[in-house]
């Protein structure tokens, strides 16, 4: 993962951050505007929400924005630089997921989220990551974990179909697992109650609203370069050099042209 890192870092954060809106806004979309499935009860006012692995808390601003209640927001990453300059009333503060949490943060969260975050918790897997985050939580209250289904897609093209199978056997090599469709065990495991799963086909390029046929394009190819570059290091990766170089330019074009889909696995538990 510290190849994938260092590529998104030499190009500058900025690039990634619109990456991540225009993913924001694609998923914002598939859910219908529900970026809370857990029920926590956001029309009450005065709850404490935590993002962990926040980038620039494009998910916050995002609930936040919906929401009629007040409600304290609070954004981690292990890259502080990515936080926005001006937090406009959101609590910014630098932490792996992977260590214990500052024990002010100890029993203070209704709901902690992460989205998109748990390739991180390699090379251990996420266990370790759903574990820690027992102690931030209020008894009753709420974790959800949304990540990306690589390892049994929805039925697309070729190339999409490549991606996948590119995308698993690197998160395979490094350690992370099949981390979407283990989330909902893995809160079981952890101790969680009232564990549910709900799964999103996400609409891309073609297939997309008119308006997020680029965004949602655009969402979904960034990553793809810098992932190939972690498969290249994968000794028993499937796919030749050649092939991994003409990966990115294939998915972009079959998504303009005939467009695909990607499934969302959001899990949800509740902290006895
Ligand atoms: C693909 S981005 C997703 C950002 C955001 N959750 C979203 O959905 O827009 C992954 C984020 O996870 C962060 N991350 C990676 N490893 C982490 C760790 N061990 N602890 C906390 N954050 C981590 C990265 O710095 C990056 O901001």
């Amino acid at each position: 993962m510290d190849n994938f890192m260092q590529m998104t870092k030499k190009l500058g954060h900025r690039p990634e951050l619109l990456r991540l809106a225009a993913l924001d806004a694609t998923y914002d979309d598939a859910l219908g505007g529900n970026l809370v499935l857990a029920p926590v009860g956001m029309s009450e006012p005065g709850k404490r929400i935590l993002d962990a692995g926040t980038a620039d808390g494009t998910w916050l601003r995002g609930v936040r924005s919906k929401q009629s209640a007040q409600h304290d927001y609070y954004g981690s990453d292990i890259e502080g630089e990515l936080f926005p300059e001006n937090a406009d009333g959101i609590t910014y503060f630098a932490h792996s997921f992977k260590d214990p949490w500052p024990e002010k943060y100890h029993g203070i969260f209704d709901l902690v989220h992460i989205r998109g975050s748990m390739a991180g918790s390699a090379p251990e897997g996420p266990a370790l990551v759903i574990k820690n985050l027992l102690p931030l939580l209020k008894p009753g209250s709420w974790v959800q974990l949304m990540e990306m289904n690589g390892s049994s897609p929805p039925k697309n093209g070729p190339a999409m179909t490549d991606f996948a199978k590119m995308a698993i056997e690197m998160f395979t090599f490094i350690g992370a697992g099949d981390f979407a469709n283990d989330n909902a065990r893995l809160l079981k495991e952890a101790g969680f109650q009232n564990v549910q799963e709900r799964r999103v086909l996400v609409n891309l390029g073609k297939m997309a609203k008119p308006e997020l046929h680029d965004v949602s394009i655009h969402g979904v190819t960034g990553p793809i370069v810098p992932l190939t570059s972690v498969a290249r290091t994968n000794a028993s990766c499937s796919f030749t050099h050649e092939q991994l170089d003409a990966l990115p330019g294939r998915v972009k074009d079959e998504l303009e042209i005939q467009g695909g889909q990607i499934e969302a696995i959001i899990a949800f538990g509740q902290k006895e």
